[in-house]
């Protein structure tokens, strides 16, 4: 089989309206962008996936769209976007964006009809009903901040449906018009050189709702509908679900047989290994992965996890038990304006581990080991922190920081101007967390995540081979897991806890004579023939090339 760009990818998620200001109006834009894809391609990164771009109200960030086919005029133009596509391209780079079709703005044009007219056009483009629904106040996503999924609306004369805040109806996904419209919009992001889609909700997007029913069925066939439209116009074009649903509702988001080959999305964020990895973090013990990646759903054939440790929402923990949850909120966010919604954090990853260099090496190191494509935020691979002051989620969502000064390189505006303010205090302010300073630094932070992301260029096996779990008896911090793929074979080693250990692997199936080390957190002696009295630091990583075929 042909490699899949999206199975060897290393993906970078950013706001644009945070990442760099051109123009000094204070908000991140896309010629902002485009002057940072050099930073970005040494980096390694090779697909940016942007969080909305489109004009928007901008209530929650962007999440709520009020033209699909235009660019908010605070990031840019339509003309900067082909820009930028062609300018990362050039790179190696490819831009996916996201997809946020549950749901429009209520000042999107054909909400504002929907509402003001029973009889137009575009009143079906939306869920309503005319009593009010039984299930009003059930379904909630933001508890604390929504009260109701169903709002009555006064100009309408009606109750409508929203998944999320009251100002992003739901819509109508059962209209025709809607679905035939949605593939429009990607066609012509398509056109204009996007790689693909992350698809924002994709479980609620295929809900057919309707009041009083509850779970209302789910419609999968939309999703098939997209692939067929996407490939067929680009053929080499990804969606990526965003569906965080339990382990049996998973492999029909990729494909229509467990055991055919992907005719959905081909990509899938890793809901079910991510709290698991941070329960694994926060217990120094290697057990909860242990328990994952052997029970790990297995995708159909050329569908992909994407695996993550931080996103730009809240870190949601509610697939944990209580238990668990104290656990982790207990090592990591130990005050209650750390949390969120009752289930999640609402910080960053460098400050949750408490800024340990070892530790946060360890924690990137164990996700890119991971099975799947490795997504990383902005800012992570400087260590950024996150501003408790924010309200929400927006704590994580802080201008990038560059350099130190008083907009930390990120605009030339006052600071009084910027989208929102520049992290300057602490110990992860601008001053002490920025890129130019990292740059100049060989031993940096920002220096080891290139090294980390070219070294899984020399692991592809972790993307495309086949995972399992070494057998072996470990001390309980220490996770030993291998990837068999068509290149060879890889043995990964991870210790999540302080002391440092030895272990005795032995020699393992499908071994060349002569192991080597790929990625290691230290000097150590080589691996040898045997992996025996293998020394692993506290919070260390070994990555060792078992063999390479081909
Ligand atoms: C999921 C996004 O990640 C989140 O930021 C947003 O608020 C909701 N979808 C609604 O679009």
């Amino acid at each position: 089989m042909l490699a899949r760009w999206y199975q060897e990818a290393v993906i970078y998620c950013l706001e644009v309206g945070s990442f760099q200001d051109s123009n000094g109006d204070g908000h991140g834009d896309l010629q902002g962008l485009i002057a940072r894809l050099d930073y970005l391609s040494r980096l390694g990164v090779t697909c940016l996936w942007l969080n909305p771009i489109h004009p928007s109200p901008w209530r929650d960030n962007g999440y709520d769209v009020a033209d699909y086919y235009g660019v908010d005029p605070r990031l840019g133009t339509l003309g900067d976007f082909a820009a930028l596509t062609r300018a990362a391209r050039e790179r190696g780079i490819r831009i996916v964006l996201d997809l946020v079709v549950n749901h429009t703005s209520d000042e999107h044009p054909w909400f504002r009809s929907a509402r003001s007219d029973p009889g137009s056009f575009y009143r079906d483009w939306y869920v309503w009903s005319a009593e009010e629904p039984s299930d009003r106040r059930q379904g909630t996503v933001f508890p604390g901040e929504q009260d109701e999924t169903w709002t009555f609306d006064e100009t309408a004369g009606a109750w409508y449906f929203h998944r999320f805040y009251r100002f992003q109806p739901d819509l109508n996904w059962s209209n025709h018009a809607v679905r035939a419209e949605i593939a429009r919009i990607m066609g012509f992001w398509l056109e204009l050189g996007a790689s693909g889609f992350r698809i924002d909700a994709a479980p609620f997007v295929l809900e057919q709702t309707a009041p009083g029913v509850d779970p209302a069925p789910k419609d999968f066939t939309i999703l098939e509908h997209w692939r067929q439209e996407t490939q067929w116009q680009v053929g080499d074009s990804v969606l990526l679900c965003e569906a965080n649903v339990p382990p049996s509702d998973v492999t029909v988001f990729v494909g229509s047989r467990p055991d055919g080959p992907t005719d959905r999305a081909q990509m899938l964020f890793d809901f079910l290994l991510n709290p698991k990895a941070w329960l694994a973090l926060a217990r120094q013990d290697a057990e909860p992965l242990v328990e994952a990646l052997t029970t790990a759903v297995k995708l159909p054939a050329g569908g992909q996890w994407a695996t993550f440790l931080r996103n730009h929402d809240e870190l949601d923990l509610s697939r944990l038990t209580d238990e668990q949850r104290g656990d982790v909120f207990r090592a990591f966010a130990p005050r209650d304006e750390m949390r969120l919604y009752g289930r999640g954090i609402r910080r960053r990853l460098a400050p949750m581990l408490r800024g340990d260099r070892r530790r946060i090496e360890l924690a990137y190191a164990l996700q890119f080991s991971l099975p799947g494509t490795p997504v990383v935020r902005y800012g992570e691979e400087i260590g950024m922190g996150e501003d408790l002051s924010l309200p929400g989620r927006e704590a994580i969502r802080t201008p990038m920081q560059w350099e130190d000064g008083p907009t930390a390189g990120f605009s030339s505006a006052a600071p009084a101007e910027l989208v929102r303010p520049v992290l300057r205090r602490g110990a992860y302010g601008a001053k002490q967390v920025n890129v130019r300073t990292q740059q100049r630094d060989p031993n940096s932070l920002l220096r080891w995540f290139e090294n980390l992301t070219h070294s899984v260029r020399e692991a592809p096996e972790i993307g495309t081979g086949t995972c399992s779990v070494v057998d072996v008896p470990l001390p309980r911090p220490v996770l030993a897991h291998r990837f068999d793929g068509p290149t060879g074979a890889i043995l990964l080693l991870h210790n999540l806890a302080d002391a440092p250990v030895t272990v005795d692997i032995g020699r393992l199936p499908g071994m060349s004579a002569e192991a080597s080390d790929i990625l290691v957190d230290g000097p150590y002696d080589p691996p040898g023939r045997q992996l025996r009295g293998l020394a692993l630091n506290g919070w260390g990583y070994r990555w060792i090339r078992l063999s390479r075929t081909a």
